[in-house]
């Protein structure tokens, strides 16, 4: 089933050098394409939208910082049961957690600076996608 889903690649891959290794790893899978891709500086309003459910945990506000602290490149992955699959490729939320071969598993080591967001469901994917990428039919 195609899906499309909304990825953000964080500063700290920005600041590392490690967009091209990981938009390798998301371009590699057979039939996912990229539907839209930016490099932008996020507004804290924008972060609060996106993080809405998060308000109030312990973690909410060094990570509304850290995702403001840089660039990150947003992007939209479109394709077969993209949603699952990207989250797979990204691992879970502690990178030490994370299996090796996964991007958090193989670049990461602290929770707060885990390299990218991928949506963690079709629902979520939609919502963020009006957030990141209003213009997108
Ligand atoms: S929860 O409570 O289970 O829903 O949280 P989780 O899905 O694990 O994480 C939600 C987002 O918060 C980020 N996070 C953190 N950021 C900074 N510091 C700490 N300690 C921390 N813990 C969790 C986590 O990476 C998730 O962000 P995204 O952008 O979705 O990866």
């Amino acid at each position: 089933m195609s899906q499309r889903t909304l990825v953000l690649l964080k500063p700290d891959a920005v600041r590392r050098g490690l967009v091209g290794e990981i938009l390798g790893r998301i371009e590699a899978k057979a039939g996912w394409t990229l539907g839209a891709l930016e490099l932008r500086t996020l507004e804290r309003d924008t972060l609060e939208q996106h993080y809405a459910e998060h308000v109030g945990k312990p973690f909410y506000e060094p990570l509304v910082e850290f995702m403001s602290s840089g660039p990150v490149v947003a992007l939209v992955v479109e394709g077969e049961r993209v949603v699952e699959g990207v989250r797979r490729l990204t691992g879970p939320t502690d990178p030490i957690a994370a299996e090796p071969g996964s991007i958090r598993g193989d670049f990461g080591t602290i929770t707060r600076e885990n390299l990218i967001h991928a949506s963690d469901s079709e629902e979520s994917a939609e919502r963020e996608l009006k957030i990141f990428f209003p213009g997108l039919a």
